[in-house]
């Protein structure tokens, strides 16, 4: 299936076939993301990024990467600023904005929103989360991180045991990542919330019907034991109005739990921001210096992947091999405290 011309709302759109291709493009345009290489394959193409509602890594994320692969980027942040606020719909807000553009990069809190404005607008939409609906380039890029992660011990993603962990009714990064996941043979995948925040149950059969087994746990102590891979998550609370949850410590996840249960090659991701507050139950960061803790290559794997996503789905995939050439400006080589003690293990390549 080619990727050219195609919105990209759910992560439904890649098999395993897609997934490798994207995995092999994003490995050539690492050096680009990091700023060693140069490829100018969307010169003169621009992209609109279009966020009604919070995000950091997302927009910046992809802004960066459209504007490594030569492009330009327009962008506008918050419904108050824009159109919508004096009564425009997003229909005509879509149409309007894809006439300035190549392609356009949206998030929005109704989970419809994404599905309007691909239905109105004339270029390819890709979907920056809808509600709590689905988050796709999140999930290609945790799987691109996985593949690599897994592939550095001689591992591939096939037969793990995976453990989602956190708000994962809310959490549509791990709605998309279900659907990627599920691609591969022969997982356990343990999905560990309390019941009120569980998986939806669509998703559990999905991975179901593509014959993997699939557990339900309400206690991080068991739900994670021989983990090979920890995705925890945030509690979305700007999702559901204030109600107490039954939400206690033991979903902190901090290097106790994960030296307690864990396998000592276990992969810990998030997909970020973390709630670091003393009062949250999230990810800790007593992991930070941790070598299994993959947050931060996860969030630098943000960058080629959705270069490779943008540069397959506007067509110049196959002019990329060949338009790379060095970066001429200083780039420091400078491994700061969180990624010392990985790069120590592994060395420097992929970095
Ligand atoms: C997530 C999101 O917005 O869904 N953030 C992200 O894009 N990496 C996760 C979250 O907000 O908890």
């Amino acid at each position: 299936m080619s990727l050219t011309g195609r919105h990209v709302l759910s992560s439904d759109l890649f098999g395993r076939d897609e997934l490798e291709r994207l995995f092999t493009l994003a490995d050539l345009l690492t050096p680009v993301s990091r700023g060693r290489k140069v490829t100018r394959v969307l010169e003169g193409a621009v992209m609109a990024s279009l966020f009604f509602e919070a995000s950091t890594r997302t927009r910046l994320s992809c802004e960066s990467a459209f504007l490594r692969l030569g492009g330009g980027v327009i962008s506008s942040t918050g419904v108050e600023i824009m159109s919508i606020a004096k009564g425009e719909s997003l229909a005509d807000t879509s149409r309007v904005v894809s006439g300035y553009c190549d392609l356009i990069v949206m998030r929005h809190p109704l989970e419809s929103a994404v599905h309007e404005f691909a239905a109105a607008t004339n270029v390819p939409v890709i979907n920056g989360g809808n509600g709590a609906g689905e988050h796709p380039t999140q999930a290609l890029l945790d799987m691109f991180t996985l593949h690599r992660e897994f592939s550095r011990t001689g591992r591939t993603l096939d037969g793990r045991r995976i453990a989602l962990v956190g708000d994962l009714r809310h959490g549509r990064t791990v709605h998309s990542l279900m659907k990627l996941v599920t691609r591969y043979e022969n997982l356990t995948i343990v999905c560990v919330a309390p019941e009120p925040l569980g998986m939806p149950v669509g998703l559990l059969e999905l991975a179901e019907s593509r014959g993997h087994r699939v557990q339900v746990s309400e206690q991080p102590e068991t739900g994670l034991k021989d983990a090979d891979l920890v995705y925890a998550t945030r509690l979305q609370t700007e999702r559901f109005a204030d109600q107490p949850l039954p939400y206690s410590d033991a979903f902190r996840i901090d290097k106790a739990l994960v030296s307690r249960v864990c396998r000592e090659d276990a992969v810990i991701m998030h997909p970020l921001p973390r709630d670091s507050r003393a009062a949250s139950n999230d990810l800790s960061t007593d992991l930070d210096e941790d070598p299994r803790l993959a947050i931060f290559r996860q969030t630098d794997a943000g960058i080629p992947m959705r270069m490779a996503l943008f540069a397959s789905v506007l067509g110049v995939a196959d002019t990329i091999a060949d338009s790379l050439r060095p970066a001429a400006w200083y780039r420091p080589d400078y491994t700061g405290p969180h990624d010392a003690p990985f790069y120590r293990n592994v060395g420097t390549n992929n970095r």
